[in-house]
C-alpha cells in the first residue's frame, strides 16, 4: 500500500538554504561590482554633486552588499566561498559599465539600467520570501528598496543635468546604454534565476576605464591650482578669526580630492585586498565626501558663490603617473596630519560662537581618527602582499612629502597672484558681511 503524507505543497517551501544562498550571492556580486564602478570614476565626473552623492551611494550599496555576503556564509555555513561562479555572465555585463565612454554615459548607466536592474530584483525577492525563514535578509533589502529608490531618482536628475551641460555626448551615451541594456537582457537581467550565456566581447562604444590623471572639476567654481594663499606663501598666515573660519570651510571644501582619491584606490585594490577593504574604503570615501560638503554648505550659508570659491588640484596633480599605493599614502598622510590640531580649532570656533564650524570639526575628528586605523590597516595589508613594490609606511610618507612639495615648487607667479587674489576677496566680503552684522 502507497504510503501517503500530510501535504507540504506550500508557498513557503519553494527554497531551501542554498537556493537563498544562491540568489542572494547573485545580488552581492552585482552591487560590488557598482561599488568598484563608482568609486573608479569620481576623479573624472566634474559635477561637485555627483562626486559628492555618489560616494554616499556606494556606501549604502556596501551595507547591503555586507548584509548579503554575512546572509549567504550564514545559509552555507560552515562554508564562507564566494565565487561569482554561474553568475559570471551578468557579473561582466555589470563590470562593463566601468568601461563607459564618458562620464555623462556611466550616470545614465546607473540611472536607468543598473539600479533599476537591481530595485526590480530586491523587490521580487521580497515577494517571494518567506519571512520566517528569510526574515534576517529581508530587512536589509526593504532598506536597500528605498535607498535604490532614492538613488535611481537622484542619478536620472544628475544624468540629465550633466547631459544638458555636454549634449554632444548624449547621443553616444544613449547608444551605448542601450547597447548594454540589450546585452543585460540577453543573460537574463537580474533575477532569482541563473544567467545564461550571453554574447562575449566588448560594447559597441566603450572605451577602457582609465584613471585620469587630472581629476576633473565642476566649472561653477574657481578652478585653480592651490586653494589657499599659505600653500605657496610661507608669510601668508593661517589666520585667526573670519581668516581661521574661511580657511577651515575652504579646507573642507578642498577634500573633494580625498574623494577621489578613496575612490581611486577602492577601485584599485578592489581585487588584491578583497571585500573588508572595500568595506572601509567605501566608508572612508563617503566621509571625505560629507567633509567636502561641510565646507561647501558652510561657504554657502554665509553668503560665497561658488565662482568665489577656489578649488584647488594640487594634491590630486602631484600624485600623477604613480603607483596607486602612493594614492592611499595620501590619503592617510595628508588626511590626518592635521587631527592634532583639529580640537583646537573646534575650541577657537566655539570662542567665535560659530557653532557650525565647530560641530563639522568636531565630527571631522571622529572620522580622522578612523581613517587613520585604515591607512596603518591597508598600506600593512598591502605591503605584506607586494613587499617589493610597497615601501613601509615611513618612507611612503616621505614620498608623498616630496611629490606634494615638487608640485608646490612647480607654482608661478600666476598662480600665486590668482590665489591671494581670490582668498583676499573672500576675507574682504567676510569683513563686509561681519560689520554689517555687528
Ligand atoms: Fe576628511
Ligand atoms: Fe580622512
Amino acid at each position: 500500500m502507497q504510503q501517503v503524507f500530510l501535504p507540504g505543497d506550500h508557498a513557503r517551501g519553494q527554497w531551501m538554504r542554498f537556493d537563498a544562498a544562491r540568489i542572494l550571492k547573485r545580488y552581492f556580486f552585482c552591487e560590488r561590482s557598482l561599488i568598484i564602478s563608482q568609486a573608479g570614476w569620481l576623479a573624472a565626473i566634474p559635477s561637485f554633486d555627483g562626486k559628492t552623492i555618489l560616494p554616499t551611494f556606494f556606501w549604502q550599496d556596501t551595507m547591503t552588499a555586507n548584509a548579503l555576503r554575512e546572509r549567504v556564509f550564514e545559509l552555507r555555513y560552515p562554508s564562507r566561498l564566494m565565487e561569482i561562479g554561474e553568475d559570471e555572465p551578468l557579473i561582466t555585463v555589470f563590470d562593463q559599465a566601468r568601461n563607459a565612454p564618458s562620464a555623462e554615459a556611466f550616470v545614465l548607466s546607473l540611472a536607468r539600467l543598473f539600479k533599476p536592474a537591481l530595485l526590480a530584483a530586491y523587490r521580487e525577492y521580497e515577494q517571494l520570501a518567506d519571512e520566517l525563514a528569510d526574515g534576517p535578509i529581508l530587512r536589509a533589502l526593504r532598506t536597500a528598496i528605498t535607498e535604490k529608490m532614492e538613488q535611481v531618482a537622484a542619478l536620472t536628475t544628475l544624468a540629465t543635468v550633466m547631459l544638458r551641460a555636454a549634449p554632444e555626448r548624449q547621443a553616444e551615451a544613449e547608444a551605448w546604454v542601450a547597447a548594454l541594456g540589450q546585452r543585460l537582457v540577453e543573460v537574463g537581467g537580474v533575477s532569482v534565476a541563473p544567467p545564461v550565456a550571453g554574447v562575449n566581447g566588448e560594447i559597441p562604444g566603450s572605451r577602457p576605464f582609465v584613471l585620469p590623471d587630472k581629476a576633473a572639476r565642476d566649472e561653477r567654481f574657481h578652478l585653480c591650482r592651490y586653494y589657499w594663499p599659505d600653500v605657496v606663501d610661507p608669510h601668508f598666515p593661517y589666520g585667526e578669526g573670519i581668516r581661521l573660519q574661511l580657511r577651515s570651510a575652504v579646507s573642507h571644501f578642498n577634500e573633494v580630492w580625498a574623494v577621489e582619491t578613496g575612490g581611486a584606490i577602492l577601485h584599485a585594490f578592489a581585487d588584491d585586498l578583497g571585500w573588508e577593504f572595500i568595506y572601509d574604503a567605501a566608508r572612508w570615501t563617503y566621509d571625505e565626501s560629507r567633509h567636502a560638503r561641510m565646507g561647501y554648505e558652510r561657504l554657502k550659508s554665509w553668503g560665497y558663490q561658488p565662482q568665489e570659491i577656489p578649488l584647488g588640484s594640487y594634491i590630486y596633480d602631484s600624485a600623477r603617473g604613480q603607483d596607486p599605493v602612493i594614492r592611499l599614502g595620501m590619503l592617510h598622510y595628508f588626511e590626518t596630519k592635521n587631527i592634532g590640531k583639529k580640537t583646537k580649532r573646534a575650541e577657537a570656533f566655539a570662542s567665535y560662537h560659530d557653532k557650525v564650524s565647530q560641530h563639522d570639526m568636531d565630527f571631522d575628528w571622529a572620522d580622522e581618527t578612523i581613517h587613520a586605523a585604515y591607512g596603518h590597516r591597508w598600506l600593512d595589508a598591502l605591503r605584506a602582499l607586494h613587499p617589493d613594490r610597497v615601501p613601509d609606511i615611513d618612507a611612503i610618507r616621505q614620498r608623498c612629502d616630496e611629490l606634494v612639495a615638487h608640485e608646490v615648487k612647480a607654482a608661478t607667479q600666476q598662480d600665486c597672484q590668482e590665489i591671494a587674489q581670490i582668498a583676499n576677496a573672500m576675507i574682504a566680503k567676510a569683513e563686509r558681511i561681519t560689520h554689517r552684522t555687528e
